[in-house]
């Protein structure tokens, strides 16, 4: 455990006094984001006010990827432009401090600082909570932190204040489960998050009636495995995913429920059974299969087969027919050949996906992956190239058959255009519509007239007067 200094210390040793401003930036999934808003609010009651460039901060938090090399490269880049404002500023007298956390913080520990001097502090994603009492070590001297420590973070890191979550939209993301025992041969996340974690069900259920109350209709559940969740429920036993929606369905104001990243192996019955029985869960699953070769996915130790991830298809559609489902691919896999790849594409057509994410294989230090023997680039990319014409002909498919369709859509903010929406359909597709500002948060009727490259687009299928009825009600609700 590192020596802890009372975090009221800090501006003392930076010499600074005042609000102090932060620049987040975020790299790589939707549990950076998270993390990266939960930094931001433990470090507002330090007088930490967020900034929207590096160019006037005080600190700097990258929060990382480490999930492909470039990700992680990704990360150098942005330290060298990040340093030159830290030069800038010194030059000025103003001491600027810079933080990498996440993934890359995790697996690089020291190196980061070995290969950017001018890193002040690097800290690992189970620490987050000990940001306050870091930074003021590292007024003084290079920190790293690296630990799995045994306390709990979440017990530790501050809620958002009730205007912050309103600024954040009414669709947000929560942190149900971290980590990953699957250990899939070409992955870092076990290594980077460590092992499976999750949260118990009365802290999520607090953390879930804050951000209704605040306005929030949509929550994301989030997790690295998150159907592997079994977090403790009121009664002391764990609970499954699928009892966790259900309860979180009951919040008042939660009116859409998703949940993501999903392993094939984890859609339990419980789990299954809440996409029949819960009408706020959304019909959209992504459930990422990885490669369609029985060889390959052995070789990845996905723990499942072709026919296997097919048949919960199979069984999630029985049980809901309108689920759309999306997946992520990797091409290139150590090993892979023509014919297995040209099973990929067949389980492509076979499933009809509605989106979904391709990868070339990157080779990431210390997974077993790494060491194979590893397929030309060139073939890779050639591969990627067919793979993501294949995924966008279904894409283009499912998108074609939403036109003249009438569907709810939860409107989140302004769209480009004056006087108009965007929102998203049931199926996650964004949506702009004509509507009224007051119509966000508003779950609302649009009939589709016109189909785009990666949104839709609609015209509101209720009367004005309809509309006029449901934002007071909502109004009255204190939503
Ligand atoms: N190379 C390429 N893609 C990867 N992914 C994870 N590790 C690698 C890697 N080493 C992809 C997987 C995963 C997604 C988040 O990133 O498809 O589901
Ligand atoms: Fe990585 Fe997902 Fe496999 Fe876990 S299940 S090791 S997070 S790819």
């Amino acid at each position: 455990m590192l020596p802890r200094l009372d975090s009221r210390d800090v501006s003392d040793l930076t010499g600074m006094s005042g609000p102090r401003k932060l620049y987040v930036k975020s790299f790589g999934c939707q549990m950076n984001v998270y993390d990266s808003h939960r930094m931001a609010d433990t470090l507002a009651p330090e007088g930490y006010v967020e900034t929207a460039t590096p160019d006037d901060a005080d600190l700097v938090i990258l929060n990382t990827c480490h999930i492909r090399e470039k990700a992680a490269e990704k990360v150098y880049s942005e330290l060298g432009r990040i340093r030159n404002i830290k030069q800038q500023a010194s030059q000025e007298g103003r001491r600027v401090l810079i933080a990498v956390a996440g993934c890359v913080a995790q697996a690089e520990g020291e190196e980061i600082i070995r290969r950017a001097p001018a890193v002040d502090l690097v800290v690992g994603p189970q620490s987050y909570h000990r940001l306050p009492d870091l930074l003021a070590q590292a007024a003084g001297r290079r920190v790293v932190d690296t630990e799995f420590p045994v306390e709990d973070k979440f017990d530790f890191l501050a809620p958002p204040a009730r205007e912050k979550t309103r600024a954040r939209g009414v669709s947000a993301f929560v942190t149900v489960q971290e980590g990953c025992d699957k250990f899939c041969t070409f992955c870092v996340v076990p290594y980077t998050r460590g092992t499976e974690v999750s949260r118990p069900v009365a802290k999520i259920v607090a953390e879930v009636e804050r951000l209704a109350e605040a306005g929030v209709r949509e929550l994301t559940l989030i997790g690295q495995n998150v159907n592997a969740y079994h977090g403790e429920g009121p009664d002391g036993g764990p609970w499954p995913l699928g009892r966790l929606l259900h309860r979180l369905a009951e919040v008042p104001g939660i009116a859409r429920l998703r949940y993501t990243t999903s392993h094939p192996r984890d859609m339990d019955t419980s789990l299954i059974a809440a996409h029949r029985d819960l009408p706020a869960l959304m019909p959209y699953l992504h459930l990422p299969v990885q490669s369609g070769s029985d060889r390959i996915l052995a070789a990845m130790n996905r723990r499942h087969t072709r026919a296997e991830y097919a048949a919960v298809v199979a069984k999630l559609r029985d049980t809901r027919h309108d689920l759309a489902v999306s997946s992520d691919f990797i091409v290139g896999f150590p090993g892979e050949s023509e014919e297995d790849f040209l099973e990929t594409l067949s389980l492509v057509d076979e499933i009809g996906y509605a989106s979904a994410f391709s990868f070339k294989y990157s080779p990431r230090p210390g997974t077993p992956a790494a060491a194979m023997e590893q397929v030309p680039e060139a073939v890779k990319v050639e591969r990627l190239h067919r793979l993501q014409q294949a995924i966008d002909r279904h894409q283009a498919a499912f998108n074609a058959r939403c036109l003249g369709k009438t569907f709810e859509v939860l409107f989140e903010k302004p769209g480009k255009r004056p006087g108009q929406l965007v929102g998203r359909s049931p199926w996650l597709q964004p949506v702009h519509a004509l509507a009224p500002a007051a119509l966000i948060g508003e779950i609302v009727p649009v009939t589709i007239t016109e189909i785009g490259s990666n949104s839709l687009f609609g015209t509101l299928a209720v009367s004005s007067r309809h509309n006029e009825d449901s934002s007071a009600a909502l109004a009255m609700a204190g939503a």
